[in-house]
């Protein structure tokens, strides 16, 4: 096989065999392909697309290109975000699904850009680790149906190839190679069933509907094909979900959730749409409103918080400790009477990081008690001088950060819709493949 025949065949228009994919793949892995012709590849992909079955092979290709987890338990069901701020569903969808019966192995990362990561916030819980060798990792997910741990093994290689070179040749933004890239860390991660939340809107990887539909349909229809029964749920990113942006912050919010003592009705309908979906994954027999009110369930009679707090214990954490706070703080007051119009999450979540709560290069240290608390959401009646948000840093916020701050938030003389929270669900049509 040559790589010149493949970029030629690409850049015709024509599909790739699942051995030219294969080939590919263990080039990128190896080195045996230079980065020119692997890029040539990706700009041709770029411009003529894939095809499904092409998608697929590529999927499986990439998956297979380092370390497979195979998890002893029949069915792993597995969530994903595409990427948003302030997004704790991880932290309440996983106890409450667990606490539904349904073995969750959870591999999580760290915050990347303006997103934070599960890692990250759970980490800052004292005592807290997520580095579990895989014999504990296995032991506890049979012992407790959840573990949350740091993908510590070599997945996906090929990947982290492939992506740092898009990165730098502008070939990031294709829907198959986003699908890929997303559904083969997800099956090397062991995952048997996936529930996907692909966000859309401003704050999101994907900010048009149609193209965040696209997205989840490749990804379904990938999950398909390779035996891995996938579900996406199309969420809005065009605020920052719930109240909390930062670590110690959302550790807060999501107790908070889980103990029934407050936090954002927004942030709980999504973690409860996602465990419906894994729920019903495992369930397949359950309607989706039973699968909805098991999920309900395990949150209101508690059981979700106590599956939280085994957890924690068992890897260390301790929350009868105080989480770690920030020193100082900032707050955000409205400039004027009137509806909050809009709340930008990318500029909220870019502030976050200089903040303190993610990282500019990867092994920037981290300010867990850094972030901020969202005092209003779109639609909000506020009057003049009603506090909008806190932020809080360890550091005196700069006139230049509170600035930004204050035209993160729009306020409008008229009551603006938000766009659907939860946008509509995205289901395989037919029955999975058999694996
Ligand atoms: N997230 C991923 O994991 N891969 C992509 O290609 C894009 C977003
Ligand atoms: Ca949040």
């Amino acid at each position: 096989m040559k790589m010149y025949d493949i970029i030629k065949k690409k850049r015709d228009g024509e599909e790739l065999s699942a051995a030219e994919m294969a080939y590919v793949v263990e080039g990128a892995v190896t080195g045996s392909i230079a980065d020119y012709q692997l890029t040539a590849l990706l700009m041709a992909i770029f411009f003529q697309g894939m095809g499904e079955r092409e998608t697929a092979d590529l999927t499986a290709a990439l998956a297979a290109s380092g370390t497979q987890i195979v998890l002893d338990s029949l069915k792993a069901v597995d969530k994903h975000s595409t990427g948003g701020v302030g997004d704790t569903t991880t932290l309440i969808v996983a106890p409450v699904v667990a606490a539904c019966g349904v073995p969750v192995a959870k591999m999580t990362g760290r915050g990347l850009g303006h997103t934070g990561g599960t890692v990250d916030k759970l980490e800052s819980i004292p005592g807290f680790s997520s580095a579990l060798p895989p014999e504990q990792f296995r032991a506890q997910v049979a012992k407790l149906g959840l573990a949350l741990a740091s993908a510590s093994a070599e997945l996906v290689p090929a990947d982290k190839v492939l992506y740092a070179l898009r990165d730098v040749t502008a070939t990031v933004e294709s829907v198959p190679l986003i699908a890929s890239s997303i559904m083969s860390k997800k099956i090397a991660a062991g995952a048997t069933h996936i529930v996907l939340d692909v966000k859309y809107g401003r704050g999101a990887f994907m900010q048009e509907q149609h193209a965040a539909e696209l997205l989840a349909t490749t990804m379904v229809d990938i999950g398909q094909r390779v035996g891995r029964p996938t579900t996406a749920i199309l969420t809005s990113m065009d605020a920052p979900l719930g109240n909390a942006i930062g670590n110690a912050l959302e550790i807060k919010e999501a107790l908070a959730i889980l103990s029934g003592s407050g936090g954002s009705p927004d942030l709980r309908a999504v973690s409860l749409a996602i465990a419906r979906e894994m729920v019903l994954h495992y369930y397949p027999h359950f309607s989706p409103d039973a699968a909805q009110h098991m999920a309900e369930h395990a949150l209101s009679s508690g059981a979700a918080m106590q599956k939280f707090a085994a957890v924690v214990a068992a890897q260390g954490g301790d929350l009868t400790r105080p989480l770690p706070t920030a020193s100082l703080s900032y707050t955000v007051t409205a400039p004027r009477g009137g509806y909050v119009a809009a709340i930008d999450p990318l500029a909220l979540g870019s502030i976050a990081v200089d903040l303190g709560a993610g990282r500019h290069k990867k092994d920037d240290p981290i300010d867990y008690g850094a972030g901020m608390v969202l005092h209003a959401r779109v639609g909000t009646r506020v009057a003049f001088g009603q506090p909008l948000l806190t932020a809080y840093a360890s550091g005196v916020v700069s006139t230049e950060t509170q600035a930004a701050l204050n035209s993160a938030v729009r306020i409008a003389d008229s009551l603006v819709t938000p766009t659907p929270l939860i946008l509509k669900t995205v289901a395989a049509t037919a029955p999975p493949d058999v694996h």
